[in-house]
């Protein structure tokens, strides 16, 4: 009994101490403890069939030997989990002094830019920022800017008309504005002069496509009305507005031209920004480049919005916001705005 006793120490003392993991651990404790057939479980249970002598002294071997078992348990089970929490914490291990990952960067679309570069200068300049709705009636585009009913501009060809849910004929004819003008005259029927304002915003045009026309752009109308306004104060206040927009000395030239709404009109120029009036491939060789139709504020289309006849005089002009995106970053083609090309877009 003794003699088995010892086996079963020493098989312990090797055993116990390598298991590999707690499952091992847990069937070794059923070989040495278990209650049913565990080792030293029988040599306990079978005290009882030894005289009195031996019982004595073979239990407290016996029993000696439980303590010890138990602490070589302890001991293992104390280990494992050490070693088990160490792998798990290099497993998940995060260094939480690193920087974080940014996300992505969205950019503003350069006519965005612009159209917000445009707002400030004019703002510099006392002018309010104005919007109006890019569905319009064919009064509001067309009748109250003074463009009679047989102006080729309001022939379908360049003028998206919508369906009205009313039906054919149906009055008022709703369509997609041409140009930002009848901004005009919703404004100054609801304010009087004096007044300065430029109206940014997209208009759209029934045209073929090529490499500066688009069906929609976007336009920056302007729009000063006051008793005495000429058209030196329009050349006054356009000229320092393209000097801030470019950053550099440009001339302006006005010549004559043709609006409906505006009389006399013009076509106002500006100095080649890429050569400075040298002639070069971006002003086919002219020195100049056309950037925007201008004049002084029709009689008719006061009336049209309410004003009395002979108080007041004004400026209006437009031009077109994507084409002197187009010259500040010397981009190509219009069609790139709309492209919906990321690799366009992450330039600006
Ligand atoms: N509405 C004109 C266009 O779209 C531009 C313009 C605006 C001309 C105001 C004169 C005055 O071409």
């Amino acid at each position: 009994m003794v003699k088995e006793i010892k086996k079963i120490e020493d098989s312990a003392g090797s055993e116990i101490p390598t298991a590999k993991n707690r499952e091992e651990l847990e069937e070794l404790r059923i070989k040495f403890l278990g209650r049913e057939k565990g080792a030293l479980t029988l040599i306990l249970r079978s005290l009882k069939t030894l005289p009195d002598a031996d019982k004595k002294r073979v239990g407290e071997e016996a029993n000696k030997l439980r303590g010890v078992i138990e602490g070589l348990f302890a001991a293992r089970t104390e280990e494992l989990k050490r070693t088990e929490t160490e792998s798990i914490l290099k497993k998940e291990w995060l260094d939480v002094t690193r920087p974080g990952k940014k996300g992505p960067h969205g950019h503003l679309h350069p006519v965005t830019l612009v159209r917000r570069e445009v707002e400030k200068i004019f703002a510099s300049m006392g002018f309010g920022v104005v919007e109006g709705p890019e569905v319009e009636t064919e009064w509001y585009n067309f009748d109250a800017l003074n463009i009679p009913v047989d102006h080729p501009a309001r022939d379908m060809v360049d003028t998206f008309f919508l369906k009205n849910p009313k039906g054919k004929n149906q009055s008022p004819k709703l369509l997609l504005r041409t140009h930002t003008s009848p901004v005009q005259i919703r404004y100054m029927q609801k304010h009087n002069s004096p007044l300065r304002i430029i109206v940014p915003g997209r208009v759209y045009r029934y045209e073929a496509t090529d490499a500066s026309h688009d069906i929609q752009f976007q336009q920056v109308e302007g729009l000063m009305v006051d008793k005495n306004v000429s058209v030196a104060n329009f050349k006054g206040v356009v000229l320092e507005f393209f000097k801030k927009l470019f950053g550099m000395n440009v001339e302006i030239r006005l010549r004559p031209s043709f609006f409906p709404f505006t009389e006399p009109s013009f076509e106002i120029d500006i100095s080649c920004i890429a050569c400075n009036k040298k002639g070069c491939s971006i002003c086919k060789k002219t020195g100049w480049l056309e950037v925007m139709g201008a004049g002084m504020v029709h009689p008719k289309v006061f009336e049209a919005a309410g004003y009395a006849p002979g108080n007041q005089q004004g400026f209006a002009f437009g031009f077109g916001l994507d084409r002197v995106t187009m010259m500040k970053y010397k981009i190509p083609d219009i069609r790139l705005f709309h492209s919906g090309d990321i690799r366009f877009l992450k330039q600006f």
